[in-house]
């Protein structure tokens, strides 16, 4: 029988306990390089994880140090839409849990339904709304799927994220982030659609992430790069070319955004 996941990864890490995780999204890859690295580990080691398909992502876990605290950063995710599988992300969920990692932060890249908050700017992720209407923990036995996503993204790691943000003197938006399954982009007309229900931000990944994250009993917090505004606004039509250009560009402002929100939660 292959080995666990866990298993595989508590041998590798040696002394490291870390209790906070980062799923890293589309094309801010680049932020695993702040990382002091204890062991790196391809998915493909790991048995049940899933391996990224789509170009921006790599398949890596990571364990090290960043802003003094231990960390284990996913590197690239599997986004719903490679397989139409939405528990693709379970068993890296699991895993985690497995691991006694409390805390999951997770990225991505997302168009903006706010003209004030353009292209390379963060958006703290504060509700979200699952407009793809599926959901990982359908089927799910007993009554474990009853999860409650009220206060889902974490409202007291909410405002250290504002507190780290106005450190570093980042302006920080926060808004709903709303799922459209993908991976086509979206029309002018459901971006209409998706403002009148109060979102401000869209993407295609997170929301199934953080419902099977609160499934498992791990606080979710979550940052979304805009790397454009979304269909139709001031005539624009998204692309993927655009979303890791402009995914790439903000990573610096990430780095040191979680960077610091790792010093604050470490001295707390
Ligand atoms: N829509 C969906 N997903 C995205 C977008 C978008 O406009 N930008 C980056 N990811």
């Amino acid at each position: 029988m292959s080995e666990r996941a866990a298993d595989v990864v508590r041998q590798r890490m040696g002394g490291t306990s870390p209790d906070i995780a980062i799923v890293l999204g589309s094309s801010v890859g680049r932020l695993a390089d702040a990382v002091e690295p204890v062991c790196t580990i391809p998915y493909q080691d790991l048995t049940g994880f899933p391996v990224p398909s789509v170009s921006g992502h790599s398949g890596t876990l990571i364990v090290g140090r960043l802003g003094g605290r231990e960390v284990v950063i996913l590197k690239g995710r599997v986004h719903a839409y490679e397989s139409g599988r939405t528990d693709v992300m379970r068993p890296v969920i699991e895993t985690l849990a497995e691991l006694d990692v409390k805390t999951v932060i997770l990225t991505n890249a997302a168009g903006s339904l706010d003209e004030n908050v353009g292209p390379g700017r963060l958006m703290l992720i504060e509700d979200h709304i699952n407009f793809a209407c599926a959901n990982p923990l359908v089927g799910e036995p007993g009554d474990h799927g009853f999860v409650s996503l009220t206060n889902a993204y974490d409202s007291e790691l909410r405002q250290t994220m504002r507190n780290a943000a106005h450190d570093i003197e980042l302006p920080l938006a926060e808004g709903t982030y709303v799922w459209f399954s993908g991976p086509s982009f979206e029309t002018p007309a459901e971006i209409k659609a998706a403002r009148i229900l109060g979102a401000d931000a869209v993407g295609m990944s997170t929301v199934p992430e953080t419902i099977l994250a609160r499934r498992y009993g791990l606080t979710v917090i979550g940052v979304s790069i805009i790397t454009n505004l979304a269909a139709g606004m001031a005539g624009s039509a998204p692309s993927h070319e655009e979303t890791k250009r402009e995914g790439e560009k903000a990573t610096d402002d990430l780095v040191r955004l979680v960077t610091r929100f790792m010093e604050r939660t470490n001295n707390d």
